[in-house]
């Protein structure tokens, strides 16, 4: 179940209540699942414990102020809206939740929850007769109506010496909460073995043949896919970007490395994705010295280098491969051809313009008689959206 979280951004309100020493334990275990935590505090909250501790504990800048110029430069309240994958509150106050049900936004958590598009989940924490209010009871009501999960709150005794409901649920438990919000964890007992990132073919020792690629879907694919619950080998061609947490990274330099890491490791392999703009071609031979700048023009000899999705796919025992197509033009059209001479089981079409190099990316998913659009959005979140097709696809077979 915790696997769900692995990579999952999690926006953690805590709010003025005396269960928010507890927060400080919710965020520490959050993020032993996997989960990557930016901490929102109100006024209240800081009565309660401080800053310092949050920012400690979840690793992160804890966010405040609605008003912070220097906040708003590095990762402004718009921007951490769209970043959460989730905005658990925990402790949530009787004053937050009313304030969230009017859709206040006088302070940067109630701001962020009017940004947000990402599920918002409270676990109240008040006195029992608070909760029982009727006023409270009716705000709970209407909540739930509009979508808000609502975790808790626990029985038990309170600090104030009563007994009754209203204490926060354990941080233990809130964890199971969250990761049960999302629906991941489709590729578990699954190995995935995916390419990332351009290859560079050498000239002479100092010059080499490469392409525009950044790595980012690549990488993007293999978060999701741990996301949901795959064992993942990431072969990567030279680019510089974090390996996504518990996929084991191969970094690689030319094709027919990028081709011995993969073929090492296709037995077992369930899933094969290729992803990565691998050199088509490389040099016959490789200058020893550095080309001295002698002749007005200079002509190189290349060879083919081996395609690797195609040598995957022909296999005795192939895993399902899932390529991509980056095209100029014809995009959908000259897809559908590589996927049939390569022998593939699905490939991905993206325009280069708008897949490569950026942050975003819109695709068409083909495979057998299907087709299926999506429009331009982060790797991120596409990379979830394939993983998805591409599990569904794979069962189909
Ligand atoms: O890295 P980013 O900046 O995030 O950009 C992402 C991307 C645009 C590189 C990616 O989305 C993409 O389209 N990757 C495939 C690029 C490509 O080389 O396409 P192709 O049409 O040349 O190759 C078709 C398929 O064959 C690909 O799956 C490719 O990995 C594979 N191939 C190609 C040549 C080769 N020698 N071996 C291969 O396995």
């Amino acid at each position: 179940m915790e696997q769900r979280l692995i990579n999952k951004q999690i926006v953690l309100g805590v709010t003025g209540g005396i269960a928010a020493y507890k927060s400080a334990d919710l965020a520490r275990r959050l993020r032993e699942a996997g989960a990557v935590v930016r901490v929102v505090m109100t006024e209240n909250a800081k009565q309660f414990i401080t800053p310092l501790t949050m920012q400690a504990v979840s690793g992160n800048p804890v966010h405040d102020d609605l008003f912070d110029l220097t906040a708003e430069a590095a990762m402004g309240h718009i921007e951490l809206g769209r970043w959460a994958d989730v905005i658990l509150i925990a402790p949530a106050s009787a004053n937050c939740m009313a304030r969230l049900l009017q859709g206040e936004a006088n302070d940067l958590l109630t701001t962020l929850c009017l940004v947000a598009n990402a599920p918002i989940a409270l676990a109240p924490a008040m006195n029992q007769s608070m909760w029982k209010n009727t006023s409270t009871q009716d705000n709970v009501q209407a909540l739930l109506a509009k979508g808000i999960h609502i975790f808790g709150p626990a029985e038990g005794s309170q600090a104030c010496g009563d007994v009754g409901l209203g204490r926060m649920m354990e941080p233990v438990e809130l964890v199971q909460q969250v990761a049960a919000l999302f629906q991941t964890g489709c590729l578990s007992g699954k190995k995935v073995v995916i390419t990332a990132g351009p290859t560079h073919e050498a000239i002479d020792p100092v010059r080499f043949i490469t392409n525009a690629s950044s790595g980012k879907m690549g990488h993007a694919i293999a978060a999701a896919a741990v996301e949901a619950g795959a064992q993942v080998i990431l072969v990567c061609g030279p680019v510089n970007i974090a390996t996504p947490a518990h996929a084991v990274k191969i970094h690689v330099t030319t094709s027919q490395e990028m081709f011995d890491a993969v073929m090492s490791h296709m037995s077992e392999c369930d899933i094969f994705v290729s992803v990565a703009a691998v050199g088509d071609y490389r040099c016959k031979t490789i200058a020893t010295q550095k080309i001295a700048k002698t002749a007005a023009t200079m002509t190189l000899e290349l060879e083919r280098n081996p395609d690797i999705a195609a040598s995957v796919a022909a296999l005795a025992k192939r895993p399902f491969i899932v390529g991509f197509a980056a095209e100029t033009e014809n995009v959908v059209a000259n897809a559908k051809k590589k996927l049939l001479s390569k022998k593939l089981d699905m490939i991905i079409a993206n325009e280069v313009r708008t897949g490569m190099g950026g942050d975003e990316n819109a695709v068409t998913v083909l495979w057998g008689d299907q087709q299926v659009d999506f429009p331009k959005m982060t790797k991120q979140k596409l990379a979830r959206k394939l993983i998805e097709v591409i599990k569904g696809a794979n069962n189909a077979t």
